[in-house]
């Protein structure tokens, strides 16, 4: 029987995000303290802005990335790192930048490889996630249309790092960063869900109550490939961690 995910309702995105970077702080400090990198799943959006500058904060503090090892979710494609919107310059603006994480541990797919190469750029990254010795802790936000990563409805739970269309929802979502809907990218490479599922522990945060809907449904509705966030009710170590507002729906 798969285990519905637990779920945390905080006071405020702040309490939540501080939670988790607290606990992603001490995974980090006992894996050092067994000389292991830890291996971090990471995500891009305005839900984790909060928890980078937690770690952000923490590492001003004494928390050390030298021994951290990550991969990001998803980039889109046909955009290049310097671009504005591509998930490489946020996640350097909003976390890499400000940490002492050795470059050659950040990992974010490619969105400038060729047509031909992007199968064999995906099944690289899948294996550079195992020879790493997979994900200890996946950081997910989740779409309106309860999409993780860019794993849109409809899409299987057995793939892996693959190219995909972006769904309509999500491309209307990231219009106004792009200074309209034509001119967000149609494709992106996303982590799959097997991928995603592979991780030993996930934590997704939700805030706002434009999110209570899709939280309520990823968190009770039945497994369907609608709602790929359903399929986390297949992991044995997923929680949610939430605001008031993105909680709202639940009892
Ligand atoms: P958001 O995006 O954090 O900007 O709401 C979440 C997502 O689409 O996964």
């Amino acid at each position: 029987m798969p285990e519905v995910p637990s779920y945390r309702i905080f006071a405020s995105s702040q309490s939540a995000s501080k939670a988790l970077a607290e606990d992603i702080s001490q995974l980090i400090r006992s894996r050092d303290s067994e000389e292991r990198t830890t291996v971090l799943g990471l995500a891009t959006g305005n839900t984790p802005v909060q928890l980078y500058k937690e770690l952000i904060r923490m590492h001003r503090d004494g928390l050390s990335f030298r021994n951290v090892v990550t991969f990001n979710l998803d980039e889109y494609i046909g955009i290049d790192r310097e671009h504005p919107e591509s998930y490489w310059q946020f996640m350097h603006s909003h976390l890499f930048n400000h940490i002492d994480i050795n470059p050659e541990n950040i990992h974010i797919p490619e969105g400038m490889v060729a047509a031909d190469n992007i199968e064999s750029h995906c099944s690289a990254y899948e294996n550079q996630i195992e020879e790493a010795g997979g994900i200890d802790l996946q950081v997910l936000g989740i779409g309106r249309n309860g999409h993780i990563g860019f794993n849109e409805p409809g899409v299987s739970p057995d793939v892996a790092t693959h190219a995909t269309e972006l769904n309509q929802v999500t491309i209307n979502d990231a219009a106004e960063a792009f200074g309209g809907a034509a001119d967000v990218p149609q494709r992106a490479i996303t982590m799959g869900v097997k991928t995603i599922l592979g991780a030993q522990r996930i934590a997704l945060l939700a805030f706002g109550s434009s999110k209570a809907d899709i939280v309520e449904r990823a968190l009770t509705s039945g497994i369907t490939s609608e709602v790929p966030a359903t399929y986390l009710q297949s992991h044995n170590d997923t929680t949610f961690f939430l605001d008031q507002d993105a909680g709202k729906r639940l009892s």
